[in-house]
Formats: C-alpha cells, structure tokens, sequence
C-alpha cells in the first residue's frame, strides 16, 4: 500500500535483553522482555514499512510479516546492525544492550571454587553511539530506562549518542517498562519540548511514538 507513511522504508528494531557469556551453561543478562521491540516492528510493518528485527532471546513468538534475525551478545546484535546500517532509514535501539561482558568466555564450565569468584567485566561497545557517530540520512531512536533522574539522563543521551529520540522509561514506577504489558514513556527530541505518553499497552505506545518519529522527520525534511 504505497499511501502508508513508511512504504517501502526499511527500519531496523532491536529487542530483548543481551546475554553476555561466561561458560557454556552461564551468562548475565537483565529484566528485558522484548516486548516493547516487538510491539515497534509490528507498529512498523503497519504503517508499511520492511522491518527487520534483530533480537536478542525472548519468549516471545516472531511477529508476522517481519525479517528476523537471532543474536545473542551485545557483539552479535551491534554485527547484524551494522551490517544493515547503510540501507536503513530508522533504527529502533529498544534492546537492553548489556554495558559489560566478560572478557574470555570459559570452554568448560566455571568450577565451584572454595571461597569468593572474582569476575572482571570488560565495557561492551555503546552501539547505539556508534551508529550515532556515523548517521547520515537514518532518523535513530534510543530508549532510555532508569530509576532515577530520568529525564537528565535521558537528555544526556540524546546528545552523547547523537540519536534523533530518546524515549525514556521510568522503569522504577508500577505497570512500566521491563517486563510490563503497558508503558508510560517521555519523548526527547532535541529543539522540541519533552511529550508525555501516559500509561497505555506497548502496542500504543509503539504507534504513538512512530507517528512522533514521522511527525518530527516531516519537519526535518
Ligand atoms: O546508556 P544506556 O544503556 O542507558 O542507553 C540506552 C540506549 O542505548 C538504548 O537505546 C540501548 O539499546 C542503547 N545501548 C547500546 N549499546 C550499549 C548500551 C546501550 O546501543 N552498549
């Protein structure tokens, strides 16, 4: 349907919390569900677009009508991404990206030791920035999720990462953010004042914030 406002238009979305390993039964991960990723690809593929949804493992079943591509750590997910950078025409960065990993991934299990296990993280690579460090004519959406000083982190990142939106979560506040059917979410765009989305399912709140995103491109365009 050539009249829906993203024919056409590739857009990657990213979902899922990373699993970063450590032995071949063991890794660290968080509290992402997938389900705020999976609700902007399926939003996407509506208003016409050819989504691609690069996610980390979840529960949740792939969403009809959209590529899939399976990763697991950060590295694989940042892979696939770049891989698919140049064609995009947004990128949805709604995965919870683990900030560490271990350095060396164990070839057997990690044995039981007789006191304390002393692990030491190495920084993953900030994806999210670098595909911010190299944007021409992609409109980049990040998430932000904290528990406090939300929006000063989240207006941090908008301009740390260099991303288009930043669409920042209360994650410490009921029925919101990880986990959670519904969300509640502030948008940051830089020149524009912060827009509230008040509590609603993902499924809304993935609608609303693509018809932000189109409203804002018009304007840049
Ligand atoms: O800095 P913080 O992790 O809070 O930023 C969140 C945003 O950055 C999310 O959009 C997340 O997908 C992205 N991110 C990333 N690579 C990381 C960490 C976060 O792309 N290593």
């Amino acid at each position: 349907d050539t009249s829906l406002p993203l024919h056409g238009q590739s857009v990657l979305v990213t979902a899922g919390g990373t699993r970063e390993r450590l032995d071949p039964v063991r890794y660290l991960t968080n509290n992402s569900s997938g389900k705020m990723g999976y609700a902007l690809a399926t939003a996407a593929r509506k208003l016409g677009a050819k989504v691609t949804l690069i996610s980390a493992p979840t529960a949740l079943p792939q969403p009809a009508g959209v590529a899939y591509v399976a990763v697991d750590s950060a590295a694989t997910m940042r892979t696939a991404l770049l891989a698919r950078y140049a064609d995009a025409q947004m990128v949805i960065m709604a995965a919870a990206v683990a900030d560490f990993r271990s350095p060396t991934v164990a070839a057997n299990k990690i044995k039981k030791t007789a006191t304390d296990y002393q692990l030491t993280l190495t920084k993953n690579p900030d994806i999210l920035a670098e595909l911010g460090q190299q944007k021409h004519h992609q409109f980049l959406i990040g998430f932000a999720a904290e528990t406090q000083n939300l929006l000063t982190y989240a207006q941090q990142k908008l301009t740390s990462k260099h991303a288009d939106m930043i669409v920042a979560n209360d994650v410490s506040s009921p029925q919101v953010g990880f986990d959670h059917d519904t969300n509640a979410v502030t948008i940051l765009q830089s020149n524009q004042a912060p827009q509230q989305l008040p509590l609603a399912s993902k499924e809304v709140i993935a609608q609303q914030i693509l018809q932000v995103a189109l409203a804002t491109r018009k304007l840049q365009a």
